[in-house]
């Protein structure tokens, strides 16, 4: 059975003492998952240690870095690899953010390496993808995203896609308050799956988490991970208010 995520993005926010609060407050409010259920906090680089030393060896919690370098180590100022990451017992990269494909030129190849370098390292990668507000209008999302899948993923070895989770964000619903609807999340989901179903058969591609990104809050989290294709949410603006983020958790299938 494949797992449901509430993976918490905090991209470059919160000082230190605000994290540690926000994480005390969403571990004691949380309770205990079911087998099933996943809950990741994705913390900037310097709060990976204390992220680790809190959530400590919770089941069903762990915790993630937002990034990591494609090379293994070396003369690479400020890049952090997947030995350092590996070292804190970090266990998932969240890799190809919108963000980062666009503020800081990360392409489809370059994101192929990331993906290698994390899986030789046994970190899990949360690989995002996703088109812009003008890709959909032109209707030409499924040709996007579908090449974002095959330029970055489909080198994988069955083996080693099955610790890929995918995370689809569609641009224009990142913090925006634009929710895609739920038939949108859907629909794309399971193309998705299909093209997974394409290239590695039905029974891996059944196995694969598959989040939601894109202004996921309380409100709209159960309408959204009741959708037979979506394996829960990457957020951002709501993993950072405990209460929202409690709640989005709680709303897993
Ligand atoms: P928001 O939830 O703020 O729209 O951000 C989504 C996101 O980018 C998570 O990675």
């Amino acid at each position: 059975m494949r797992q449901q995520i509430a993976a918490a993005n905090w991209k470059m926010n919160l000082t230190l003492e605000q994290g540690e609060k926000l994480l005390d407050e969403i571990l004691g409010k949380m309770g205990n998952l079911a087998a099933n259920r996943q809950a990741v906090f994705a913390v900037p680089f310097p709060y990976l240690a204390m992220a680790r030393q809190k959530t400590g060896v919770r089941a069903q919690v762990s915790v993630a870095a937002q990034n990591c370098s494609n090379k293994k180590s070396g003369a690479y100022t400020g890049e952090v690899s997947v030995d350092m990451l590996n070292s804190l017992q970090v266990s998932y990269v969240v890799l190809g953010h919108s963000e980062r494909r666009e503020y800081f030129q990360e392409s489809n190849q370059l994101l192929a390496e990331k993906l290698d370098i994390c899986l030789a390292g046994n970190l899990k990668p949360i690989f995002c993808c996703g088109e812009s507000l003008l890709i959909r209008e032109a209707n030409t999302q499924n040709e996007f995203v579908g090449r974002q899948l095959e330029e970055s993923l489909f080198h994988l070895t069955a083996e080693q896609l099955q610790q890929v989770v995918i995370a689809y964000e569609p641009i224009w619903a990142i913090g925006t308050g634009k929710t895609a609807s739920s038939e949108q999340a859907q629909e794309m989901h399971a193309f998705i799956r299909a093209r997974l179903a394409q290239q590695y058969g039905a029974g891996l591609a059944n196995e694969i988490s598959i989040l939601y990104g894109g202004s996921v809050k309380a409100s709209n989290a159960a309408e959204l991970f009741g959708q037979p294709d979506v394996d829960g949410g990457l957020v951002g603006g709501a993993s950072l208010i405990a209460d929202e983020f409690t709640a989005i958790i709680k709303a897993l299938r």
